[in-house]
Order: C-alpha cells, then structure tokens, then sequence
C-alpha cells in the first residue's frame, strides 16, 4: 500500500504568531492525521533572501521547532526535519539545475516581484534566481503527492510538476522499457492485469483522466509492488517514460486572514502580532491598548463593531451569544470597550494554555527537541537516499 504524502516547508523566521498558527499550523496538525507528513525547516531557503547576515538564522530555526511542536504537530506522527541536514536536496538541486530552462525560472511570478520589493536587497544573484528549483528539489526528493502551501507559492508547485514530467519524459525511456513494463503487467495477477490494461486503453484512446486516478488506485492496492514496477506502470499507462519523479499537487490552504492588532492582516512586518507563546500578561496588555471605532471616544459614545480591530477578533475567537452581545453593547454604548475585550483576552489565552503547556517540555529540556530532529533528518535522509539512487541512475552516473 502506497499512502499518499505530504510535505511542507516553512522558512525560519524565528518565533511564530497566531496568524501563523491559524493560517498554517492549524492545517498541518489536521493533515498529520490523514498523510505521512514531512514538514521541514527551509533554511536554506532563508539563506536566499538572507546570505549577507546569516546569523539568527539557526537560533530562528530552533525557536520554530518548538512553536510547531507547541501548536501540536506531532513527532511520532509527522517527520521534522532540517533541509541543510539533508544534503542530498542540494545534490538534486544541482542535478535538476542541468536540464531547467532559464527562461523557466525567470518567469516564476515571485522572481520579479520579490526583487522590487526587497529593493534594500541585491537579490540579482544566482541563488535567488534558482531559488523555485530548490523548493522543487525538496519537493520532488520525497516524491511528495501533497504540498500543502499558500497562495503566494502555487506557482512554483506547478513549476515543480512541469520540471518532473520534463525529467521523466527526458531520462525516463529506459531500455527495454516497453518490454520490462508489460512484464509488469504480468505480474499483477491476471484480474488485476486485465482491468490495468482496460484503463491503459481508455485513457489512451480517450483521453480519460479518470481511468489514469482509478488506474492509480488499482496500483494502490497492490501490497508490496516494487518501487521500480510501480514507477513503470504509472509511466506506461500515460504512455511517457518510467515515472522516477512524481508530479506533486498544490493543497491550497485557504488564505485565513488572521486580523492583527490593528485591524490588517496579522504580520511582523507591520507589527501588529501576538506570539504563539507569548506571556499572558504581554497579551492581556496589547488587546487592552489595541485601537477602538474612532468615533466611541467617551464611554457613552456608541459605536460601530465593522470598524473596529476588536470585532474582527471577535469574529475569530468569540461565540454567537458574545458576539450579539459586542453588537448590542457596542452600537448601544452599553458596554465600554474594556469590557468587550475582555472576552477576546480570554479566548486567546484559552488557545495559548495548551500551547504553553507543551512548549514548557521543550524549553525545559531543549535536548528533547535536538532528538527529534536528528531523528527525523535521519528518516528524512534514507527516503531522500532512495530517490536519489534512481536519480543518478537515470541520469548515467551510477558508478556501480
Ligand atoms: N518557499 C516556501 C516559502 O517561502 C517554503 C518552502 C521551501 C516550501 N521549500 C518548500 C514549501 C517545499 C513547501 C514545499 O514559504
Ligand atoms: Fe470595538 Fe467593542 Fe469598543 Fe465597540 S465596544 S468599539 S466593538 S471594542
């Protein structure tokens, strides 16, 4: 059986805040309980934007481990990882870098983009041009089905379906492929054999992408089918070469817009967040000081909830009784603004206490959470091993 996999980077940015949490984090606890997951800290990633001042970037990437672990990704659940710990991406990196158009990368939306907007930045280097390879590299090492990621990177999953298919139809024509995959075939057992090669057909002579899925989870079923006959069949079926490299699918996570304390979009660079872990005080003290509708400057002033920061948090973390009570209160100047606070205050450190609680394990025995990365760098490595086993392969440098 062949689960399907998901994998997801994050860049190390240092200690995460509840947008994240909410944005991000909630989803991949969810998607530990339904894939194998790899989440993995780019850090190199960090380097292509960083290079000039790299410090910070492994304490940064410490203090993320213990947020994700703090907001419950699971280690006996979830493989976490850090990529510069698993150098073979680098290899692939390198190797994939032979065969990628340039226009290719010079066409990645972000490429331009990013460069007027990090104008203090000379990102006019080589690194940063091939940055989508690397992240294409991370992806297609774990031969990863399920990326899940935002909006802003859906351009370079697609960059990274296209460099596979450009990979498996350029190396995947091994000799004898034709021959060695209707032995395949074979042994499937014949029930099995017959309904691949009526779905080989359909989708041939038809076109039919739904038999190629059912084909697929036909495969699916099959215990113990041998990578190698797996990568065959999937590649006959679609008439292309063998499939060393699997194209992965975006799994959009739906853009959540947490509010920050102003009211915008909840961001370090306005600087309007609250830390995952931050202290209770700290929090009580930002929602206390936190902007009101303009127009309730005396208590007896009533006010108006669509323009205040506030009612947005209430939006996120307040039930429907409070919120018809903040709508009532606010618009009647019944309740003072403290007052409506409050019940924001206490939502948020509703979240936090169980986060607090699992980072405390953490930051007590930072050991803890060294071994759980040097455990999954190493389950991390053996599957990148095998991908690259068959990449060098395909691409003649087998040396063996
Ligand atoms: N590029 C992603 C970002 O900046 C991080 C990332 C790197 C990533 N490699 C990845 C995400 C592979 C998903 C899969 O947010
Ligand atoms: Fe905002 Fe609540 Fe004050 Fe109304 S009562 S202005 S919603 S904080």
């Amino acid at each position: 059986m062949y689960a399907e996999r998901v994998l997801s980077g994050m860049r190390p940015t240092g200690s995460l805040h509840l947008g994240h949490y909410h944005g991000v984090l909630k989803n991949w606890v969810k998607l530990q309980h339904d894939y194998p997951c790899l989440f993995f800290v780019a850090d190199w990633h960090a380097l292509t934007t960083h290079y000039e001042d790299p410090r910070g970037i492994e304490q940064a990437s410490w203090e993320m481990v213990i947020d994700w672990l703090a907001a419950g990704v699971d280690p006996e659940r979830a493989t976490l990882f850090i990529q510069s710990q698993v150098p073979e991406h680098a290899e692939l990196h390198l190797l994939l870098s032979m065969m990628t158009p340039l226009g290719w990368l010079e066409r990645v939306p972000t490429y331009k983009d990013q460069q007027e907007k990090l104008e203090s930045k000379d990102l006019s280097t080589y690194g940063f041009l091939g940055y989508p390879l690397l992240m294409s590299s991370d992806i297609l090492i774990y031969r990863a089905d399920k990326v899940p990621v935002g909006e802003d990177q859906i351009p370079h999953v697609e960059f990274t379906r296209e460099l596979a298919r450009r990979f498996n139809h350029m190396y995947g024509r091994e000799p004898g492929f034709e021959e060695k995959a209707r032995e395949a075939v074979k042994r499937l057992g014949s029930k099995r054999a017959r309904r691949y090669e009526e779905l080989r057909t359909r989708f041939q002579q038809q076109g039919d992408s739904e038999a190629v899925a059912r084909a697929h989870a036909l495969l699916d079923e099959v215990e113990n089918l041998p990578l190698d006959d797996r990568e065959r069949l999937c590649g006959y079926l679609e008439g292309t070469g063998k499939m060393i490299l699997v194209e992965p699918g975006a799994l959009l996570t739906e853009a959540s817009r947490m509010p920050g304390l102003d009211g915008q979009k909840m961001s370090k660079s306005y600087g309007n967040t609250i830390s995952l872990r931050e202290d209770e005080a700290s929090v009580t003290q930002k929602v206390r000081r936190m902007p009101t509708d303009p127009a309730r400057v005396r208590r007896t002033d009533p006010g108006d909830p669509e323009k205040c920061p506030v009612w947005q948090l209430h939006q996120v973390y307040s039930d429907a009784p409070c919120r018809e009570w903040v709508q009532q209160g606010c618009r009647s100047a019944g309740i003072g603004c403290l007052e409506c606070k409050q019940p924001v205050i206490d939502g948020i450190l509703r979240e936090q206490a169980p986060m607090r609680e699992r980072a405390r394990v953490y930051l007590d025995d930072p050991a803890r959470v060294r071994d759980i990365i040097a455990d999954g760098n190493a389950r991390a490595r053996r599957l990148a091993q095998e991908t690259m086993r068959d990449v060098r392969e395909a691409m003649g440098l087998k040396y063996a």
